[in-house]
């Protein structure tokens, strides 16, 4: 016999009322999916879920369904007492902090896909949430449609996450696949990107790393109590790396990913967002295009990879339904755990990496013992060194001679301060491309 089911109440439960806000791309995908096939969600959710309101800035009514209230006025839907609960899937941080605070204030539970203004603002709207006792839902703020949130705050709720590595920016991956898989330039696979409908309105959002590094500081607030603040994560971009770069990188046996990093270093929480070398053994090296991907450590369940779809209209909107039949199931709103005491930020100068450094040089005699005595006497120890002919070189888009080598750990500020004399001699051209390699063990 299978477990008892409440059947057949006298009363059938009253619908949940939905109002959205926002019809860009997930807004657009949500509108499908509740309506595609509501009955079999009703069954799901033990409630009908009725989309009952629509508010765009801009009219939008060709993606408004028959029988749905559209209004351009987002405030009004928030304080329409016709709507149980609110979805806010508009972005950037206004209108959306003040819409999603008064929503609290009226006890409605929200559900976001909003990751900068949890990133800015989480502290203050999960203590307004809490106080309110209604839901914040906001599980395609990460990750796309990958249940990581979920992930986090479920699945790991008795475990201790040691560290948090991932590729959480579609675009950022996407561009620097296309650049290794066809050789095209940035701007290229940038535009492909857009084209696509994964980049943000405001490309340096994803290509300088703003964009992952809202969603790391994200993580790191709900694996360790640390406050939602995305002023600790230092973030690196993409926009310096070249096709050279990728190639010689390829020729040592690694792939460029753009790596959002979180991890517990004693009492303190390191949180980080750069380009870095992943050795292509590691299942990260192997994540291509838009796909999302974040490995967790942790004590009792050790390592494990989450990956899938980390931006599109019907996988982020999955996430937001997801945390929609929570609130329809009447689930509890999940505390965000506080007061851990520990620290975040970069701490740039007591980190380490090992690095890939590539210069460019003049074709002359002693270049190299030069490069090689300066790293030694910054006790930096060389781990795997190339000097690529003529052949290479023009395989990999590069017409000067260059030297690149794989450095062993060091702390950042000795690499930095090797290369800085390294940029110094006359036989080096232009700045030197150093990018940090993942250890992946
Ligand atoms: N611009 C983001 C990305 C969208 O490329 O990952 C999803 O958050």
């Amino acid at each position: 016999m299978g477990p008892a089911r409440e059947t057949g109440s006298a009363r059938s439960p009253t619908p949940l009322r939905i109002g959205v806000c926002g019809l860009g791309t997930v807004g657009t995908g949500l509108v499908s999916l509740l309506t595609d096939d509501a009955s079999e969600l009703g069954r799901r959710a033990g409630r009908e879920l009725r989309l009952t309101r629509i508010a765009s800035r801009t009219e939008k009514p060709h993606l408004v369904p028959y029988g749905v209230n559209f209004s351009t006025d987002v405030m009004g839907l928030v304080e329409d007492p016709e709507i149980d609960v609110i979805v806010e899937l508009i972005g950037g941080v206004e209108p959306a902090l003040s819409l999603i605070r008064r929503a609290l204030e009226l006890a409605k539970p929200v559900v976001t896909a909003n990751k900068e203004v949890l990133a800015k603002h989480g502290d203050a709207l999960f203590q307004k949430s809490l106080d309110a006792g209604v839901a914040l839902g906001f599980e395609a703020s990460v990750g796309g449609g990958i249940p990581i949130i979920k992930s986090l705050r479920e699945g790991l709720a008795g475990d201790r996450v040691t560290s948090i590595v991932g590729i959480v920016n579609g675009t950022t991956n996407f561009i620097l696949s296309r650049m290794a898989e066809v050789e095209c330039s940035f701007e290229a696979a940038l535009s492909e990107a857009q084209q696509l409908g994964f980049a943000e309105a405001e490309p340096a959002y994803d290509v300088e790393g703003t964009d992952a590094a809202h969603k790391i500081a994200i993580m790191a607030a709900i694996s360790w109590g640390v406050p939602f603040d995305v002023g600790r994560v230092e973030a690196e971009g993409i926009s310096h790396i070249g096709l050279p770069d990728l190639a010689f990188a390829r020729r040592l046996g690694y792939a460029i990913k753009h790596l959002g990093v979180a991890r517990r270093v004693g009492r303190h929480i390191e949180t980080r967002v750069y380009p870095a070398l992943v050795h292509e053994s590691n299942l990260l090296a192997q994540v291509q295009g838009v796909t999302n991907a974040v490995e967790l450590r942790s004590d009792s369940l050790g390592r494990s990879l989450y990956i899938g779809p980390g931006a599109g209209a019907l996988p982020t909107a999955n996430a937001v339904l997801s945390d929609i039949l929570d609130i329809a199931n009447g689930t509890r709103p999940r505390p965000i755990p506080e007061g851990s005491g520990l620290f975040t930020g970069a701490r740039s100068s007591e980190s380490a990496s090992a690095y890939y450094l590539h210069v460019q040089v003049h074709d002359k005699t002693g270049v190299l013992a030069r490069l090689a005595e300066v790293l030694a006497a910054g006790g930096i120890s060389i781990d795997a060194l190339l000097q690529p002919d003529i052949a290479e070189r023009e395989q990999a888009h590069m017409d000067e001679a260059s030297i690149v080598l794989i450095a062993h750990e060091t702390t950042d500020a000795k690499m930095q301060e090797t290369v800085r004399l390294i940029e110094s001699f006359p036989e080096v051209r232009g700045k030197a491309s150093l990018i940090r390699v993942y250890d992946g063990d």
